[in-house]
């Protein structure tokens, strides 16, 4: 137990291989049909890069923020370089991995090419249709926003781009706005999926 909880790494190994032993007895006991195996690997992937994606979304609205906006001099250079740069590059890779198994749940699911995945048509009701489609369209904006707005300003507020204190102080404020405009699209986003994916 100690080894386990020796390092970060380690406890998110353990909670993998725990999540894997329990899913492989589960499909032991009662057996899944291959479709059914491919969609719940896309869903269980989608759904922890997105938890990751809006757990880091929500540490810089509501800590990295006020951290970096109430340090001293020192303090906003130590941030800067220990805590700024992980953080974006968690929240970008999640971005992405959110993005991609997003789209490719799109087929198991029958909201794309259904006539290709089940050789039929699939019936979608108008109402979950449009709770998908919305959710697709606010997180497509939410991706757009990360990669578009906040990283190329990001990299000017830490100094990998170039530009000088009144572009890094332009920079700083996109990038607080775009982060919240994420915070704003990140609920409204969750619920949608979860409500197409359970409401009907
Ligand atoms: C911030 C971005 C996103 C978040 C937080 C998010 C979150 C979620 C959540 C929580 C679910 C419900 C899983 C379940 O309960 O079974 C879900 C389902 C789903 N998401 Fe996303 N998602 C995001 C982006 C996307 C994108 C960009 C796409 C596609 C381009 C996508 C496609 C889907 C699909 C196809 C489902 C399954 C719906 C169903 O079973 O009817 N998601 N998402």
């Amino acid at each position: 137990m100690i080894a386990v909880l020796s390092s970060a790494r380690h406890a998110l190994i353990a909670g993998i291989v725990l999540a894997v032993v329990a899913v492989v007895a589960a499909i032991a006991a009662d057996g899944v049909d291959r479709l059914g195996l491919i969609s719940f690997l896309l869903r269980a992937t989608h759904v922890v890069a997105a938890m990751v994606w809006v757990g880091m979304i929500w540490f810089v609205n509501f800590v990295q923020h006020a951290a970096v906006t109430g340090a001293d001099d020192a303090g906003r250079g130590t941030l800067m370089r220990l805590v700024v740069p992980n953080v974006a590059w968690i929240f970008r890779h999640a971005s992405h991995l959110v993005l991609l198994s997003g789209v490719l749940l799109m087929l198991p699911t029958g909201y794309l090419l259904g006539n290709w995945v089940f050789g039929a048509p699939v019936y979608m009701s108008l109402a979950k249709s449009l709770l998908m489609w919305g959710a697709v369209a606010g997180a497509v904006a939410m991706w757009a926003f990360v990669h578009m707005f906040i990283w190329p300003n990001l990299q000017v507020v830490l100094g990998l781009r170039p530009g000088n204190a009144d572009a890094k102080a332009a920079a700083r404020a996109k990038v607080a706005l775009y982060a919240r405009a994420n915070l704003l699209l990140a609920v409204p986003v969750t619920v949608l999926m979860v409500a197409a994916a359970h409401l009907f």
